[in-house]
């Protein structure tokens, strides 16, 4: 089906303003980095093939405000593939309206992307999962109460989070935790609950998550799967469980602690991602 959306023309501008900036005319694979993942850039190119910009030089992002996110954009090789790594998302809670926060998946559609790879810090509510999980996203719940679509813009969402592009992300993260010593670790498969924010949920509506079928909840995530499926894009999408939601452990939440997780885990999340991104880009 042709897509419902084609990107803005902010999103074409900031592509065209990478391709002069580093040469290379499209990017197979779009990255987005969430909170504590952004340690995870610097280790991701192949040596040599990493060309960085501030976002503050490309047209349609704004700054980032929250702390842990750092607002650039990074054109590279994988194995070969050409990536873009997006760090410093914008979220709905900055109040800048939908437009910024889905801006990445314009700019991977813009790129040429095929595939977009999102990745978030989220909390974990399923009873099993552990600070430190990678877990895929299969399904979402989208509770934030915005759309980033507006007008007769019917985008289907079954099997939003392609299911064969899981299997090849799932395989991938497999072999280089098994290829680094690490043996049982496939990642397990979830839902993501998108909240507003910028609070914490409270244990009431974290017991509601629950009932509703949520395995994970963020803040992040949801606008850009619904933005990137109306452009026509592939997603696959991996939530860091960087802390358990409220109620669950009764310890209070703290930011610096969803961002120290994340630093903790970097060097597997690097060699994962060195896998998946060629992986996904050749299925
Ligand atoms: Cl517990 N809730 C939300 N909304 N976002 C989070 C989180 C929790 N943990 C990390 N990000």
């Amino acid at each position: 089906m042709a897509p419902l959306l084609t990107p803005t023309a902010d999103a074409t501008a900031a592509a065209d303003a990478i391709s002069h900036a580093t040469g290379r005319p499209s990017h197979e694979v779009t990255l987005v980095l969430g909170s504590g993942w952004s340690e995870v850039v610097t280790g991701l190119a192949d040596p040599g093939t990493a060309v960085t910009m501030p976002v503050s030089e490309l047209p349609g992002f704004a700054t980032p405000s929250a702390v842990g996110h750092r607002g650039t954009v990074t054109s590279c090789l994988v194995d070969g593939v050409t990536l873009l790594s997006i760090a410093g998302r914008t979220h709905l809670y900055e109040g800048r309206g939908t437009e910024p926060v889905v801006h990445p998946a314009h700019v991977a559609a813009a790129t040429g992307s095929r595939v977009l790879v999102l990745t978030n810090a989220a909390g974990g509510l399923r009873d099993g999962l552990a600070v430190g999980d990678l877990v895929l996203i299969r399904d979402h719940l989208n509770l934030t109460g915005r759309s980033p679509l507006t007008g007769p813009l019917f985008v289907d969402l079954v099997d939003a989070y392609r299911p064969t592009l899981r299997q090849a992300a799932a395989d991938a993260i497999a072999a280089s935790d098994a290829a680094a010593g690490v043996t049982d670790s496939r990642p397990g498969e979830g839902v993501y609950a998108a909240m507003p924010g910028p609070q914490y949920e409270s244990p009431a509506e974290i017991g509601m998550l629950r009932v509703l079928g949520a395995d994970l909840v963020g803040m992040s995530t949801v606008p850009e799967t619904i933005a990137a499926r109306g452009l026509g894009l592939d997603v696959v999408a991996m939530s860091l469980v960087t802390n358990l939601a409220a109620g669950v452990t009764g310890q209070p939440l703290d930011h610096t602690e969803v961002l120290a997780a994340g630093a903790a885990g970097a060097t597997r999340l690097t060699t994962a991602l060195r896998a998946l991104v060629p992986a996904v880009s050749r299925v």
